[in-house]
């Protein structure tokens, strides 16, 4: 017989008879009550086994973590907490679980340790929670840009361009580490590489992204990047998935209506679709805040925070203005930043970011118009010439969650800071020839994705919304 998902069992809307439901056993309660759950929903289903009827010998088997199959019948609840229960007719052990051994025991583990088991974690309501989330965001995030036509490109993992001009990458090589190719100036011969040239993983599909969208007008990607930035903190990952869009003649305005209007369109996706897993996010943050000093507490419960996104406009705010206000602010007064604010052209720290969205503003901040020499080479000049139409969206949290820019049109300007910043010509002949060949305005956004999964469910270390993290030190899995 083909079993029937929990989801749907639980969603039924009349009794059944013989169906069969296969899953994980979560508990085993007075020898009789078996929690199961299959991943279908955070909802694990009632299954009363008959146990006068079963020997012995299987009913030890019945153990947390055990793969088992129930065919019954879904009958009306007699216990409280559920409307249907499977009354059990016949279980099969698929797979025993050695109860004592197994680490997801039912109880609360930290989160640390959870990670060391991230083969396992998953089997938790929380992971489990997290990763539909994950999932059905994701599938938001096609149905908004492929709605309003944009083309999906995937661009190249492996490439020579460093799109962020920061150096932060992992080279991609096929050549003996231990016996390295040497040209005639003792350097190493990277002919003899596989590529023929020096190559890398990407930190960004956004040149390449820029080629397509100057053919089919709106493009987006959706992909993994990698930074070998040796930032161990609880926003950064090694290797994390980006969302890139790229539309041709917008401006950096239009750039911010998108950028907003897609995350809205994104959230309210997923609070329609993820109802159980999101209530039961936001109770664990509730239990979780409770641990903190009232000081420290998020003054919003999880899902009152994304309808407050839903329902007001980001604050769109310069650097500029940006920089007065900290400037002014009681805790750069107080020498309470880490790095304290004193004049203009200073490159924002999460600690300044996050005064302006959770102490000034109370509400998510767009800044743009960043000064030139703290942000990438291919950002639009303005004509103040020291400024360039750059945005950062931040978020109450998190931080940076985009980044993005108009980018700088004009092909001399272009390759005439290409030069000042010492980046090759030749290397990027390919992106210079967008500037050659029918130039236009236009503009796009990297949204780091792993940020916003952390923004809706409520988490706080990015390791704990992405499958198997990779951060310094830290490959295993
Ligand atoms: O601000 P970034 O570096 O911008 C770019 O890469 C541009 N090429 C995007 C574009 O204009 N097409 O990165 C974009 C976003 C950040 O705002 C952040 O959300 C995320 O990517 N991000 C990271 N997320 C996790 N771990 C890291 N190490 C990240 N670095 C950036
Ligand atoms: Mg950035």
């Amino acid at each position: 017989m083909r079993h029937t998902k929990v989801k749907d069992l639980l969603n039924s809307t009349t009794t059944l008879q013989e169906i069969n439901a296969k899953g994980w056993v979560r508990t085993f309660r007075n020898n009789q009550f078996i929690a199961l759950n299959d991943g279908s929903t955070i909802n694990n289903i009632q299954c009363v086994v008959d146990f006068e009827n079963t020997p012995d010998e299987t009913l030890k088997r019945i153990t947390t973590g055990a793969a088992v199959s129930v065919t019954g019948t879904l009958a009306e609840s007699k216990g409280a907490g559920q409307k249907y229960e499977i009354q059990v007719t016949k279980l099969e052990i698929l797979g025993d679980s050695d109860a004592e051994k197994f680490p997801m025991q039912p109880k609360k583990h930290s989160l640390e340790f959870l990670r060391e088991n991230a083969h396992l974690r998953v089997r938790t309501n929380a992971f489990g929670a997290i990763m539909r989330v994950r999932s059905v965001l994701s599938y938001a995030v096609h149905s908004y840009f492929q709605q309003k036509g944009f083309v999906y490109v995937n661009t190249p993992i492996i490439t020579g361009a460093d799109a962020e001009g920061a150096g932060e990458m992992f080279q991609v090589t096929s050549l003996p580490l231990d016996n390295l190719p040497k040209n005639e100036e003792g350097n190493i011969d990277y002919k003899k590489d596989f590529f023929g040239k020096h190559t890398n993983l990407t930190v960004s599909g956004q040149l390449e992204g820029e080629t397509f969208a100057m053919a089919l007008g709106q493009i987006y990607t959706f992909g993994p990047t990698f930074r070998a930035e040796n930032s161990n903190t609880s926003r950064h990952l090694a290797e994390f998935w980006m969302i890139e869009p790229e539309v041709a003649f917008n401006d950096l305005n239009d750039n911010m209506d998108l950028a907003e209007d897609f995350i809205r369109y994104v959230i309210k996706y997923v609070i329609e679709k993820c109802t159980d897993d999101l209530k039961f996010l936001e109770g664990r943050l509730l239990e979780e805040e409770k641990s903190k000093p009232q000081a420290e507490r998020s003054e919003m419960a999880l899902l009152e925070k994304l309808n407050f996104v839903l329902e007001n406009n980001f604050k769109r705010v310069s650097y500029t203005e940006a920089i007065d206000i900290l400037r002014d602010s009681t805790p750069n007064k107080k020498k309470k930043f880490q790095y304290i604010i004193n004049e203009w052209g200073a490159d924002l720290q999460s600690e300044h970011e996050r005064y302006l969205v959770e102490k000034h503003f109370k509400s998510p901040v767009i800044l743009f118009d960043y000064p030139a020499n703290i942000k990438a080479f291919y950002m639009r000049l303005n004509e103040d010439g020291k400024t360039v139409r750059a945005m950062d969206i931040l978020f109450p949290g998190i931080g940076e969650i985009v980044g993005g820019s108009q980018r700088e049109e004009r092909f001399d300007v272009l390759a005439e800071k290409m030069k000042a910043l010492g980046i090759d010509e030749e290397e990027l002949w390919w992106y210079l020839d967008t500037r050659r060949f029918g130039s236009a305005v236009h503009s796009g956004f990297g949204l780091g994705f792993e940020r916003l999964v952390l923004f809706v469910t409520g988490m706080t270390n990015i390791r704990d919304v992405i499958a198997f993290p990779r951060t310094p030190q830290n490959a295993e899995f």
